[in-house]
């Protein structure tokens, strides 16, 4: 086996370091910029150490021509959505155009970007098969591996998180089983057809977005009702089958995204996923429901906001709520001050260094992050005025605890 991992981001990256520790492997990604980050030794993902990419025995390429050699391509480029949360295939179109163009006889595609179900053979396919002049399932095949890796967690890595695979016939489900158990020492679970291997990825994340759309709908109506939520969710979870999800913001590249992927083919199938978007519009209106909270304990005070990556320990950015509270702040002609540990830069956010960040009426801290979650409760309270207001937006701090340090929480 000659591998290529097409699209070195924070799931091709860690992926490709782990199968060179056993093959020969190729990155390719057409960003020459990411290219050499890696070649210099850096990672700005921060999921694979400079340590093991001065190591690795794994090639990098922008060329796609850089692995015509390779026979065992695995594609993890973006699947995003649009402006009307539609699918984005622009990327997973792209890289199959490219490999299409490189693909030979008795080579195996692997998809493991998050699609909808079907679309690795109905989309992806057919794209290869042109750009090949190949036929699918006699002179070339596919296979869907989701990775459910969770970036910025250095306990639930690739290695560590069991491994869906499928592929076009059993002879091709051998062979990608086969490559993926070399990594994988948690297993592999082996799924009849690629078709079901896309759909298991697809509600992994949709199972979590309904869930939390359900605990953030409660946290909205128990405000309402001047009731701690998390008490209520504590106590509740008290019985055996009650599922412990918590309230929050719900950004990112996967939970916040991938619904809408089975909800797309659902409506093209003709079935309303009222469940699947029900929980969709209620997780998106949790940034307007903090704002407008915050607002109301504003008064005439700075207010601060604490993180902006969409979740904590990790650099990533990409569709974090965080960025919709502050357009909600802003709205209002209240400009926060932001800090996040991972950042200094970003067009139209000015960062306040954390020393500076002191006597404010309101700090939302929306991202639980290590280097706040060391400064304590006493770290937040230097930070906040007298009558100020902690939002723990991530229910770091225990109320108790902050009671009997005098810091005013809310939280959801
Ligand atoms: N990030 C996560 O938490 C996570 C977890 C599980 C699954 N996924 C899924 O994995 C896939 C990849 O996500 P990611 O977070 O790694 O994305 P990413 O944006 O971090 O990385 C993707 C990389 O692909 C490159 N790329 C784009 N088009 C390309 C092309 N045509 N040829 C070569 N390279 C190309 C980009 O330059 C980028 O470096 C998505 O489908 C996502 O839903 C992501």
């Amino acid at each position: 086996m000659k591998i290529a991992v097409i699209g070195l981001g924070y799931v091709g990256l860690p992926l490709a370091t782990l199968l060179a520790e056993h093959f020969e492997v190729t990155g390719y990604d057409r960003s020459t910029g990411r290219i050499k980050e890696l070649e210099s030794g850096h990672d700005k993902t921060l999921e694979v150490t400079p340590e093991v990419l001065r190591k690795t025995s794994m090639k990098f390429t922008d060329s796609i021509e850089g692995i015509k050699d390779c026979n065992f391509l695995i594609v993890t480029v973006p699947t995003p959505v649009d402006e009307k949360n539609n699918p984005d295939l622009g990327p997973i179109e792209g890289a199959s155009n490219e490999v299409g163009a490189i693909l030979k006889k008795g080579d195996i595609v692997v998809y493991e970007s998050t699609v909808y179900p079907g679309c690795t053979e109905e989309f992806c396919v057919p794209l290869l098969e042109e750009k090949s002049g190949l036929k699918y399932g006699t002179d070339f095949f596919c296979g869907y591996s989701p990775e459910r890796v969770n970036p910025g967690d250095k306990n639930h890595t690739i290695d560590k998180i069991v491994k869906i695979v499928s592929g076009t016939n059993q002879e091709t489900l051998e062979k990608v089983d086969s490559v993926y158990s070399k990594i994988i020492t948690a297993g592999t679970h082996r799924v009849s057809t690629i078709k079901a291997a896309e759909a298991a990825k697809v509600i992994e994340n949709a199972q979590r977005d309904i869930n939390i759309a359900f605990v953030n709908e409660l946290a909205m109506i128990f405000n309402k009702m001047n009731i701690d939520t998390k008490e209520v969710l504590e106590a509740a979870g008290t019985k055996w089958n009650f599922l412990p999800f918590r309230p929050g913001l719900v950004g990112g590249h996967c939970i916040g995204v991938d619904p809408y992927y089975l909800a797309h083919k659902a409506v093209e199938m003709g079935y309303d996923p009222n469940i699947i978007l029900s929980g969709r519009k209620t997780n998106d209106e949790i940034p307007r429901f903090v704002a407008q909270e915050v607002l109301k304990k504003k008064g005439e005070g700075k207010v601060a906001v604490l993180g902006l990556t969409f979740k904590e320990n990790c650099p990533d950015l990409r569709n974090s709520k965080v960025f919709d509270i502050i357009k909600y702040l802003r709205s209002e002609g209240v400009e926060p001050l932001v800090h996040d540990p991972y950042h200094t830069e970003l067009e139209g956010y000015k960062f306040t260094d954390l020393s500076e960040i002191q006597d404010c009426s309101v700090v939302v801290l929306a991202v639980a992050h290590d280097a706040y979650k060391e400064m304590g409760i006493m770290g937040f309270k230097q930070k906040l005025s007298a009558q100020g207001t902690l939002f723990d937006l991530k229910s770091l701090f225990d109320l108790k605890d902050a009671q009997k340090n005098e810091v005013t929480v809310w939280r959801l």
